[in-house]
């Protein structure tokens, strides 16, 4: 009962067709939405990318296509020729943009049917994301998908025709490559030519585009496909894409303006308008107002509630006096009950050596003073949930007390760190509910606060800042000794480089991140040029001159010929448009992602490769237990 498509033309898309169109005679070609059987009329809704157009088979009007009419079922490919009229004032339908319409079918062609996938592309997403996953196909014909990747293109064209226009070239870098230091795990590619050797995927075009610095290029971009043998989360993929640059002779502020040029192309593409100059925050200083350093600035920051309490307040409610005594705040929550609190307590993250106080008619029985106090220092208002988190004298963890001077002490950061989780995690329980993420008049100062922003528009608040002021290097206690905290081709600041040797603690790193809303987007720095330094800085990290050798021998020999001041970043291009859709996942914004199994459960990948394929790569496999 199959029809061939024979020269018929598609004249429209479904979804373009309004009440001007009324008259005139299409052909629409697509899936079958839903299908009503009226007796003598059928109505059918076709769906393409576009949209939706009904159309009706009348059996008077097109006998044979009314028999076709009922015989497709949902999902079948069909096209349709006929009129567009306009729709009985009754029957329009204001929810549907081609409401006002509907095709008067003079044929219907039947150009494919269709086994019965597990699911209807024409309803909401199912629950079961594998069985989402590995009918695919199916899956990307619903609307919400079709809109997430229409949106990846629109960011991502304006990206590439901003940074085009800011005089970056973009350049491809290779695929089968050497390893990069980004400290995940390579994939390895083995080599048939040279059995035993292997090829690595780039974990990002680091030394790449290093390279082409070098070369003079100047301003380099790319939208590359990076690859990270790594643990997925909802964020992560083994396979994601970056906005990625270098600039010859940039300083930190040179990189910064460029990507806020392209950032708010990116956004304005999806409807949002971002104000610049994104506001700067000290990494220090993130920890200490957010207990992180990807600040969501959509909720009040912690707050130093230390004066409120006595030292004898803090020694009975057994709270270590040399730690941050902070509290958080999630606004609108109303009062809890006892178990509703005790329902969050599993999302505090004990390993920190922390504790948490969230009970404030206890703390007001024994503490009355401190208790107002601590609401007061916090700014909160009637109906925001107030939490104190402090340090555990009881609860002795592995950390250093180490207190190197101006930095926090890794006893510090874990109390600031323990309150920025717990803010998180119970922001993210109650956004839905009680509109904790709601923009107030309070988050706004907040933000304000560190710096113009004035994207506040309801539900779709973005608040990018900047994180600078990195330190250079962390101390590790297992070896006594101190480990670079980013790649190590990052130029330290040129006014703390005395200090590399004598005191390495106080050497800030010319590196910074850019965070929005609670997420990692983007990191960068300002590289080393110079071999001179960046000897001092393998040294500094215990690299020997043989290691880097072989490590990175290529690019220390190309570090040699006339190597520019230059710097960059890169930024998670799946993340940009996760937030933009309002997304949950990477999954729902990348065509075919892996599933948290790192499994392609559509093609069903990985899996076992023919002896005869192993043999040609000079392979045995011997799986160890
Ligand atoms: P970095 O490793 O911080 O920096 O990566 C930059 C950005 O890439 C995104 N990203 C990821 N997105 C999805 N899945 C992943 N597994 C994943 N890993 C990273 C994040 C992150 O902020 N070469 C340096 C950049 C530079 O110095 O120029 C680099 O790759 O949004």
């Amino acid at each position: 009962m199959l029809d061939f498509l024979g020269n018929l033309e598609r004249t429209h898309l479904c979804g373009e067709l309004r009440a001007a169109h009324a008259g005139q005679q299409v052909v629409l070609m697509g899936w079958v939405n839903r299908r009503r059987d009226h007796g003598n009329l059928i109505f059918l809704d076709l769906r393409d990318r576009s949209g939706i157009a009904q159309i009706v088979l009348d059996k008077e009007l097109t006998p044979e296509g009314h028999v076709k009419g009922e015989l497709v079922r949902p999902e079948y490919v069909v096209a349709a020729v006929g009129k567009v009229r306009l729709r009985d004032k009754d029957a329009i339908n204001p929810k549907m943009e081609t409401g006002e319409i509907e095709i008067e079918a003079t044929e219907l062609r039947v150009l494919n049917d269709t086994r019965l996938a597990p699911f209807s592309p024409a309803e909401e997403a199912i629950q079961n994301e594998e069985l989402r996953l590995k009918y695919r196909y199916v899956d990307l014909r619903r609307a919400e998908m079709q809109r997430n990747f229409k949106l990846r293109h629109e960011i991502t064209l304006a990206i590439r025709d901003n940074l085009s226009q800011q005089g970056f070239l973009e350049v491809e870098t290779p695929i089968l490559t050497k390893s990069t230091p980004e400290g995940a795990r390579d994939f390895l590619v083995p080599s048939r030519v040279h059995p035993g050797e292997f090829y690595a995927l780039p974990q990002s075009p680091q030394i790449f585009k290093q390279i082409l610095m070098i070369s003079g290029f100047d301003r380099y971009f790319q939208i590359a496909r990076c690859f990270r043998d790594e643990d997925l989360r909802a964020d992560r993929q083994l396979e994601f894409t970056q906005v990625d640059l270098e600039m010859s002779f940039a300083r930190q502020d040179t990189v910064f303006a460029v990507v806020e040029q392209f950032m708010k192309a990116a956004f304005a593409a999806a409807g949002v308008a971002l104000s610049t100059p994104f506001p700067r925050i000290s990494y220090d200083e993130s920890l200490r107002r957010f207990g992180t350093d990807k600040p969501d600035l959509r909720l009040p920051g912690l707050t130093d509630v230390r004066p409120a309490f006595t030292d004898e307040n803090l020694a009975a409610l057994q709270i270590d006096p040399a730690l941050p005594v902070v509290a958080l705040r999630i606004p609108n929550v109303g009062e809890l009950s006892r178990k509703e609190r005790e329902d969050n307590h599993p999302l505090f993250d004990l390993k920190k050596g922390a504790k948490f106080i969230d009970d404030f008619k206890r703390l007001a029985k024994g503490f009355p003073d401190a208790a107002v106090k601590v609401r007061e220092l916090a700014g909160a208002a009637e109906g925001d949930f107030v939490i104190i988190v402090a340090g555990d004298p009881a609860h002795h963890i592995k950390a250093s007390d180490t207190k190197f001077e101006g930095r926090l002490s890794e006893r510090e950061i874990n109390v600031y760190a323990a309150a920025g989780n717990f803010r998180s995690e119970l922001a993210k329980k109650y956004a839905d509910r009680h509109g904790a993420f709601r923009v107030t008049e309070q988050t706004v100062e907040a933000a304000h606060a560190h710096g113009p922003n004035d994207q506040v528009d309801g539900s779709k608040a973005f608040f990018p800042i900047w994180l600078t002021d990195f330190p250079m290097f962390e101390y590790d206690l297992a070896t006594a000794k101190w480990v670079p905290a980013h790649h190590p081709f990052t130029a330290p600041y040129e006014a703390d480089m005395p200090n590399l040797v004598s005191d390495p603690a106080s050497v800030r790193a010319n590196c910074y991140d850019l965070a929005l809303n609670g997420l990692e987007l983007g990191s960068g720095s300002i590289r080393i040029h110079r071999k001179d330094v960046q000897q001092v800085i393998f040294r500094a990290l215990g690299i020997s001159d043989d290691e880097a050798r072989a490590r990175f021998g290529f690019f220390l020999d190309a570090l040699e010929y006339g190597t520019p001041p230059h710097g960059g970043i890169a930024l998670g291009l799946d993340r940009i448009v996760m937030l933009l859709a309002g997304a949950a996942s990477l999954r729902e914004v990348i065509a075919f992602p892996k599933s948290a199994k790192a499994i392609d459960l559509m093609a069903d990948a990985p899996t076992t490769v023919t002896e005869e394929q192993l043999r040609e790569l000079h392979i045995r496999v011997a799986l160890r237990d």
